[in-house]
């Protein structure tokens, strides 16, 4: 039996600050800690299909803690439905094929939703997988946190921190966009952080009478701006309703032409976040009679230098993946777990959406400091 094992790592889906910080983990502890051989896919899954990947030494981890990005790069390819020029094909027997040119004995996936759908349908190829959760957004399922959030929380955070004086000196409404996909952890969280005066996020539809309504008590209590913290997901209470009929119509689709048609309501009604917050703003401003102004973050949320506990949670994570794969754990998400780390089943993760709960401790808190949530 050989001693000297061969890993593959890639990193999926949207990037976020850590990335690296995750790679180097991995890389050091099985390079330098059992003299194991890494290869490095390149853009996600796609380096997996195309055979694409850099043999990783320690002079390539060397440097990279504090980067931010991926050197490995990402995308967001689904390995079952892959855009070719002969329309969409399945292409996990391509992905197989090159796990075992290269003689792995393992994959690492660094990744959020998508990365874990992917890393499920491989594994039930019989890829022997092990995934790390990784996005800005914290939503994966069955972890208290996940490689980038924490950095991305900070970023938002201090970006209300500076719209406070700015709204402060014009008497405006400042409505700040900030990531998360379909959950509400960073507004939530950098709200609460930042002082928002309301925080809107998809778990709680909103009524924006009802928004207005508490920043006209702050004007007549003499303070005449507030901040919005509006999460890309976030939605008024009537464009819920929307959703949870389009997803009935999907549901209850008796043919393919109508199941197309559903889906294509439901991504309109997911859509159009800045159209959204835009809209928000100008109601505001015709129930308020201030000024609004709309802040969208974005990928400055995504950018730059992991903070010191994505250093830290990657680097933990990292160096269980490869004792799980030293004790040929395979199928299993390395989840943080308070100050511990755990393995999950990856079909306990994937396809599941961690969301915030209603009755979350930091919904609690912002509501004890007379935070609006607009509903
Ligand atoms: O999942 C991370 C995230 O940044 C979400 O917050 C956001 O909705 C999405 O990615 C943006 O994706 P893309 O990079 O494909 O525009």
């Amino acid at each position: 039996m050989k001693n000297t094992k061969r890993i593959g790592i890639l990193t999926a889906g949207g990037d976020a600050p850590g990335l690296n910080a995750a790679i180097r983990a991995v890389g050091k502890t099985a390079i330098g800690g059992h003299g194991w051989e890494v290869v490095g896919f390149l853009r996600g899954f796609t380096g997996l299909i195309e055979d694409q990947f850099l043999n990783l030494d320690a002079r390539m981890l060397s440097g990279i803690l504090t980067a931010g990005g991926t050197i490995l790069g990402t995308s967001r390819v689904k390995v079952n439905r892959v855009d070719t020029e002969a329309g969409e094909r399945d292409m996990r027997d391509e992905i197989v094929a090159t796990y075992q040119r290269h003689h792995l004995d393992a994959l690492v996936c660094i990744g959020g939703g998508g990365t874990h759908k992917n890393a499920l349908r491989l594994a039930e190829k019989g890829l022997k997988i092990v995934t790390l959760p990784k996005t800005i957004d914290n939503d994966v399922a069955c972890t208290d946190d996940t490689i980038g959030f924490d950095t991305a929380i900070g970023i938002a955070t201090e970006a209300l921190d500076r719209l406070h004086s700015t709204a402060h000196s014009h008497h405006r409404i400042i409505v700040a966009e900030i990531m998360g996909h379909r959950a509400g952890w960073l507004t939530l969280g950098a709200g609460i952080a930042g002082g928002a005066d309301v925080i809107l996020i998809p778990e709680i539809p909103y009524d924006v009478r009802k928004v207005a309504a508490a920043i006209n008590r702050r004007s007549k209590g003499g303070s005449r701006f507030s901040i919005v913290a509006v999460a890309e997901g976030a939605m008024s209470v009537e464009h819920a309703n929307k959703l949870v009929a389009a997803v009935k119509e999907k549901t209850s689709a008796s043919n393919g032409a109508a199941r197309a048609r559903a889906k294509r309501k439901l991504r309109a009604i997911y859509g159009n976040h800045a159209g959204n917050t835009m809209r928000l703003a100008t109601q505001l401003e015709s129930l308020t009679h201030l000024e609004a102004r709309v802040t969208i973050l974005g990928y400055v949320q995504r950018g730059g230098t992991p903070s010191c506990s994505d250093r830290l949670l990657a680097t933990r994570l990292g160096a269980t993946a490869v004792e799980m794969i030293r004790r040929k754990r395979f199928g299993v998400m390395i989840a943080s777990d308070g100050d511990d780390v755990k393995p999950v089943p990856i079909a306990k993760v994937a396809g599941n959406l961690k969301s915030v709960p209603l009755d979350h401790r930091w919904i609690e808190s912002g509501r004890r400091v007379d935070t609006s949530f607009g509903d």
